[in-house]
């Protein structure tokens, strides 16, 4: 059982360094921000709820992420572990994993002699390498008003995970500005 869980600011990172993982640890990539993105282009009732929220660069309220994330931590491709991108992002958010994400999977785990393995990364970068990564990738809420924005958010609710999950000595810190390529190995070191 593999549990990944990446905190990191907009453009540190996660969404690369996810996809690369996912493919060396066969567990599923799941990135919060992808899902809502796919509601969105679909039109579905919570895309049509979220769109006003990620244009601008604020979190979609708890109670329409809770639902989402806990329908797809219970598909079976998630059974074996998975990688969390953009999720927890904030106290809530972490207090939901605590209490039922990781209580469940230890309970599904607890045949397989402590196979479980969780960790959690903080991918830490400059803001202003940050705004130039995303500024040069463009996603529609890569504009710079709303990529400073989204920092600010990070700052004010996000940011606070990492004391959360240093109190609990729960966290790894890596370096996310180094090439890609050293990153994936700095990470791969902290998960085998
Ligand atoms: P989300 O999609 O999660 O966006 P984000 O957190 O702003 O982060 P990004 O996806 O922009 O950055 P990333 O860290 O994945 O970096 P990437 O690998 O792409 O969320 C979007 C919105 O959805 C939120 O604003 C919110 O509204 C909503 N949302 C999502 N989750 C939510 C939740 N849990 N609760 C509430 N709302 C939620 O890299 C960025 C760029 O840099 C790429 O072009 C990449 O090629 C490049 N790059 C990556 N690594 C390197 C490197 N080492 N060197 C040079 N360039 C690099
Ligand atoms: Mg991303």
């Amino acid at each position: 059982m593999v549990q990944v869980i990446f905190l990191g600011p907009p453009g540190s990172g996660k969404g690369t360094q996810a996809a690369r993982l996912s493919n060396v640890l066969q567990v599923p990539h799941i990135s919060t921000g992808d899902i809502l993105r796919t509601h969105v282009s679909q039109e579905t009732d919570l895309g049509k709820q979220a769109k006003a929220y990620m244009n601008r660069g604020d979190l979609v309220p708890d109670q329409l992420i809770l639902d989402m994330v806990q329908d797809r931590l219970s598909q079976p491709d998630a059974e074996g572990g998975w990688i969390l991108d953009g999720f927890p992002r904030n106290v809530a958010q972490a207090t939901f994993v605590e209490k039922e994400v990781l209580q469940n999977s230890e309970h599904h785990a607890s045949g397989m002699e402590g196979n479980s393995a969780l960790s959690i990364i903080n991918l830490d970068v400059p803001d202003e390498i940050l705004i130039e990564r995303l500024l040069a990738r463009g996603r529609t809420d890569d504009n710079e008003q709303t990529i400073r924005y989204r920092l600010q958010v990070y700052r004010e609710q996000t940011a606070p995970l990492i004391q959360f999950y240093t109190e609990r000595n729960q966290l790894s810190q890596i370096n996310g500005n180094l090439s890609m390529d050293d990153v994936t190995s700095e990470l791969t070191k902290v998960i085998a």
